[in-house]
Parts: C-alpha cells; sequence; structure tokens
C-alpha cells in the first residue's frame, strides 16, 4: 500500500510518499524563502505560492518514489491547525486526487503528525527505526510547545503546554533582536557555535511564571509541566539595550549561546519532570525546534529510551503526515468532499 501526504500548514510546500510499513519512497520539502523580508509569514503570499508549488511538489514526490497515482491506495493532507488559507490548498489538492481515483482520504492533525514521524523506518538518527507508544514527546515548533504522554498512535494526552510564546517563537525572536534572518532557530544555532553559553546569565529552567501561574489542564499547574518563554526573550532584550552597539555586536555569540541553554535547560527539566511523573522511560520529539542540536545532545543524554527523529524530519514535512494517516481514521470518498481546515486548537469532531 502507498500513501500520498500533503503538508501545507505554514510556509512549507511538502509532499511524500510513504508504504504500508512505514517506509519512505520519497519526502519533498519546497521552502518558500519569500517571507524573510518581512520577518515572518504573510499567510496571503503563502497560499499563492502554496497553489503555484502543490502540483509540482506532488509529481516529484510520485517520480522519486518511482510510483504513479494509479498506485497510491490512499491520500493524506495535514487539516490542521496552521494558517486556513495555506491549508486549504494541501486539503483542496488532496480531495481532488482522492476523488478523481475515489480513494479514501486522511484528514491529519498537524501536531499528531509531528508525534507520528517517530513511527516512521528508518527515521531517527541512529535509523534503528519505529518508535512506539506509549512514550512521552516533546513537541517544540514555531507555533506549538507541549509535552504529551502518547498512549497509543493516534492518541496522546497532554501534559503541559506553552503559556506564552512556542519555543519556536522564542529562538525566531531573538534572532530577530540579534539581526538574524527569519526564520532564526537555525541561525541562532550557528551562531551559538561559537560562544560561551555561560557568559550571560539568562532565566531558564528557573522560570517563575512557568513553574506558578495558571495552568492549562488542572495537573500542569500543580506539576510545572507549563512553559514560559516570555522572561528569556525579556532578558535578551534588557542586556542588548545594556551594551552598547559594538559591545552588542561583539558578543552576539556568548549572547545566542547562553539564550539557547536557558531555552533548551526549560524544555529539559520540564521533559525530566513529565519522565519522572508518568513513570515512563522512552521519549520521542517533534517538531523544527528538535533540530536544534543542542537541545537533541541535552536529550539523548538523558537515557537509552530516547528517539529523536532525523532534523528533516522535526521540521514540518509531509512523511509525518503519512505516517500519521497509517494509524487515523480514512473517510471513504466522499465524505470527506465537504471537510474544512481549521486554524487553531484540535481536530473539530
Ligand atoms: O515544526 P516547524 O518546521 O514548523 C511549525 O510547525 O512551526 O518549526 C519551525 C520552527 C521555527 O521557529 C524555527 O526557528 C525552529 O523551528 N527551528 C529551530 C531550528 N531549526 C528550526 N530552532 C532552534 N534550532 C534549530 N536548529
Ligand atoms: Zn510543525
Amino acid at each position: 500500500m502507498s500513501i500520498l501526504a500533503l503538508e501545507t500548514s505554514c510556509d512549507d510546500t511538502c509532499a511524500a510518499v510513504v508504504d504500508s510499513s512505514g517506509a519512505m519512497l520519497a519526502n519533498v520539502v519546497s521552502s518558500q524563502d519569500v517571507h524573510d523580508r518581512f520577518g515572518g509569514v504573510v499567510p496571503e503570499i503563502a497560499s499563492r505560492h502554496h497553489l503555484e508549488l502543490v502540483n509540482l511538489v506532488v509529481a516529484q514526490a510520485l517520480d522519486e518514489a518511482g510510483v504513479s497515482l494509479s498506485d497510491v491506495d490512499l491520500i493524506a493532507a495535514t487539516q490542521g491547525p496552521g494558517l486556513v488559507g495555506a491549508l486549504l490548498v494541501g486539503l483542496s489538492t488532496a480531495k481532488a486526487l482522492a476523488a478523481a481515483r475515489q480513494l479514501p482520504l486522511a484528514a491529519v492533525d498537524h501536531l499528531q503528525g509531528h508525534v507520528a514521524a517517530n513511527y516512521l523506518l528508518g527515521g531517527d538518527d541512529s535509523a534503528s527505526g519505529s518508535f512506539d507508544p506509549p512514550f512521552v514527546c516533546l513537541i517544540a515548533s514555531g507555533g506549538h510547545t507541549l509535552l504529551v504522554h502518547v498512549r497509543e498512535h493516534d492518541r496522546f494526552e497532554v501534559l503541559g503546554r506553552t503559556l506564552d510564546d512556542a519555543a519556536g517563537e522564542a529562538f525566531d525572536k531573538a534572532a530577530r533582536m540579534l539581526g538574524l534572518g527569519y526564520p532564526g532557530g537555525a541561525a541562532l544555532e550557528e551562531l551559538a557555535r561559537a560562544g560561551d553559553a555561560e557568559a550571560f546569565s539568562f532565566p531558564g529552567s528557573n522560570s517563575e511564571r512557568a513553574r506558578g501561574g495558571w495552568g492549562t489542564s488542572r495537573n500542569s499547574f500543580a506539576q510545572g509541566l507549563d512553559f514560559s518563554f516570555a522572561g528569556v526573550k525579556t532578558a535578551l532584550l534588557y542586556r542588548l539595550r545594556e551594551l552598547s552597539p559594538d559591545d552588542a555586536r561583539a558578543r552576539a555569540a556568548d549572547l545566542a549561546a547562553s539564550y539557547q541553554a536557558a531555552v533548551v535547560d526549560s524544555l529539559v527539566v520540564r521533559v525530566e519532570r513529565a519522565l519522572e511523573l508518568t513513570g515512563l522511560d522512552r521519549l520521542a520529539v517533534g517538531g523544527g525546534v528538535a533540530a536544534n542540536g543542542e537541545l537533541r545532545r541535552r536529550l539523548r543524554s538523558l537515557g537509552s529510551g530516547v528517539h529523536i527523529p532525523g532534523r528533516a524530519l522535526c521540521t514540518d514535512n509531509a512523511a509525518m503526515i503519512a505516517s500519521a494517516a497509517r494509524y487515523g481514521e480514512q473517510l471513504p470518498y466522499p465524505r470527506y468532499l465537504g471537510l474544512d481546515a481549521y486554524a487553531t486548537g484540535e481536530r473539530p469532531l
């Protein structure tokens, strides 16, 4: 069985082909570089670019996989959360491809997709293959940061989430303050490589707000599993204001390294707490921030039950959507024709 999946929730136009065992036959990502100059993704521009790219990207994925549309048994697409206009391009294309052949369609939740990247065969750094529930999963991307208890392949329970910015946003905003481009997570990591992580002290694991305050779920309040990045972001802003422009430039690598260490620390501390509270010794990660080398190094040192997908499977891609489709509901033709995309929150029933 071959699954053709599309992912267009933000600014990457992605298509992939995955077989019934979870092996990736093709995983094509076309990134739109047009948003850099605006310092963020412009939704309408993203949608227009998806429209221009989507058919080409699908054709390339089929070509690389060495299959034709007649070999495909299931079409999958991200339904949400994300930019609605962008999502609609992928979802509508998926509906059209599926309806033309009267194939079933799987509408996938993007966050479920990030978790499902861990189920792909040969998807992790050691190429050891699929990682199956139960496990704790840290999902850290540009729009979301949450800790979940994955009980079954398609079912997770939220243990904690961010009270303000997502971890990726915290990286992107810091990168902007340091004069790096958008999105800035990878550039900040690159700059941090030449810096001293102990040069500046930023609030990380001991962030007051994340320890107290209100929790989004009853337990995350008491257990300190929620995240907050407002403090560290403001601390960087103040540090930069205290320095002269020349000093700020000269110390940019130290600032980046210290900031990265604080953000990574606040993620790792909560991951450790979640493992302790759930009694699980198995951890997986997903989302663009999981491509960060420092985070990967710190998480790997937690033990042998840690599964980290390759970097290309942490950032947005369609192979993870195909992977989630293997475990989720498959709607028969024509039940999916009326499906709508959703911008935020959980998947509507
Ligand atoms: O999962 P993703 O590709 O898209 C969303 O669903 O948001 O995540 C994108 C986010 C951006 O904020 C980007 O700056 C961040 O992931 N990111 C990184 C790194 N690579 C991507 N953050 C830190 N270090 C990296 N190496
Ligand atoms: Zn994502």
